[in-house]
């Protein structure tokens, strides 16, 4: 085996359910469906799908590219292929703080998942009427020290595999848990259609009514396409760096995109018939899987168990993204700060649980500690996928296709000439003119209207 090799995942399969891994997550299971709940449904839905061929495929492709031809991170994958130009390390450095930024209000709501599980299976979900459950979220999210325990624990987890390494720790852990979480899934899904009067559910997620669009839901749909994606930031960079030389990046590229896309459906399978089943609403918005989901357990048989099922399914898609998240910032540590995996990531873990603790109390005591009218997790949140993920897909899009040498694109999508790639006009075509220009009115626009 050669060193190249080494470094990185050890077959193709196991690259993309890692990346997949990385992917899926908290934006396909909590986010997505709150998000097609609050704008309209099925037309939302069509939009988002539109936007993860237009625009989604082409920036992973280049984002895995970037990464495999320098076998770099984040940085080093810049100063490798622009050695002339150093500005575009910049980007990297943007990719990082991106990383710490996501992760740090990422790691609340994934703190959250450990304690619906203690909850669920110790039967305190059960038996409470919806005002009693909505008050157990409030309550508990407006406490400090269980959401702040919850958080440093689930930040623990992936520290610990992160630690183990990228064969042994993530390919490894993700080729266990993405397979149960697919399982997992299948079974919300199938019990959600089963429950009398499901079809409304059906409906509201496939019927497509295009009078609910506007602007935002636009704007939106692109944004949670980018963070569910994991694309503009560079976590495709990393794991791009991990891809064997003899895979195929295109197919790689659509199999993670499908799979997300197939788990955000899958999840709006599972969620909406439920809700409406019960005659819940479904634009509570984030609390959706919180505070809506506990009383459909609550009214169905063996409740406790698919609440049980559930959120351990919830905290299996938030640990797979965590560690694509930390893995980030650890290589970058371990290749150009020298540092040991296992330092690496135990001192960015601390750092991210620092930066974690004001986005876990904007829900308590720093409820009322507002930036432009947010908190600070929503701020983190609303920054990161309005603002940075649109602004990193569009430079590594212009790096692609006006930077690097087409042929060198070129010959990294072929393996050096290999693989046949039809599609390549087409591809270059979309990153050279379409994405930038595209990504460019989104960004404009965010910044006018917001
Ligand atoms: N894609 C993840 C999700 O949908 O939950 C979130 C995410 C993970 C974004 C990793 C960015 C990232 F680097």
């Amino acid at each position: 085996m050669d060193n190249k090799n080494e470094r990185g995942f050890s077959s193709n399969i196991g690259a993309i359910i890692a990346a997949a891994g990385g992917a899926v997550g908290l934006g396909n299971i909590w986010r997505f469906p709150y998000v097609v709940g609050q704008n309209g449904g099925a037309a939302f839905l069509l939009m988002y799908v539109l936007f993860i061929l237009l625009l989604g495929i082409p920036v992973m492709l280049s984002e895995i590219i970037i990464g495999r031809r320098s076998q770099r991170n984040l940085v080093g994958a810049f100063r490798t292929l622009a050695p002339k130009h150093k500005a575009w390390m910049g980007v990297g450095v943007l990719g990082l703080i991106v990383a710490f930024i996501i992760y740090s209000f990422y790691s609340v709501v994934a703190g959250w998942t450990l304690n619906y599980i203690v909850l669920s299976c110790n039967g305190q979900l059960m038996g409470k009427n919806p005002a009693e459950i909505t008050q157990m979220f409030s309550s508990f999210t407006q406490s400090s020290f269980w959401p702040l325990l919850y958080q440093i624990v689930f930040i623990g987890i992936t520290a610990i595999v992160v630690i183990l390494g990228v064969k042994k720790g993530i390919e490894k852990s993700t080729t266990i848990l993405m397979p149960l979480l697919l399982l997992l899934i299948i079974v919300m899904c199938i019990r959600s259609i089963s429950l009398p009067g499901a079809e409304k559910g059906i409906k509201f997620l496939f019927k497509a009514d295009f009078s609910k669009l506007n602007a935002d839901s636009f704007l939106t749909a692109l944004g949670q396409a980018f963070f569910s994606l994991s694309i503009g930031m560079g976590a495709l960079i990393t794991y791009g760096s991990y891809i064997r030389k003899e895979d195929n990046l295109f197919t790689t590229s659509l199999c993670i995109a499908g799979a997300d896309t197939l788990v955000a459906i899958l999840s709006g399978i599972a969620i909406f018939p439920a809700v409406f089943a019960f005659g819940l609403n479904p634009t509570s918005g984030p609390s959706l899987v919180y505070e809506v989901l506990p009383n459909v357990f609550n009214s169905m048989h063996y409740g406790q168990l698919f609440a049980i099922v559930f959120f351990i399914l919830l905290a299996i898609a938030a640990l797979t993204s965590t560690i694509s998240l930390l893995e980030v910032v650890v290589l970058w540590e371990i290749e150009e700060l020298k540092w040991s995996r296992r330092k690496a990531a135990i001192l960015s873990s601390l750092c991210i649980f620092l930066i974690g603790i004001g986005c876990t109390l904007s829900f308590g005591p720093l409820q009322g500690f507002k930036i432009f009218d947010l908190t600070i997790f929503e701020f983190f949140d609303q920054l990161t996928a309005v603002y940075l993920l649109p602004i990193g897909a569009l430079l590594f899009t212009i790096f692609i296709g006006w930077y690097l040498p087409k042929t060198d694109v070129y010959d990294e999508l072929s393996n050096g000439g290999k693989l046949k790639v039809r599609y390549f006009k087409y591809y270059y075509f979309i990153v050279r003119y379409i994405a930038p220009i595209a990504l460019l009115i989104v960004i404009i626009t965010n910044i006018i209207f917001d």
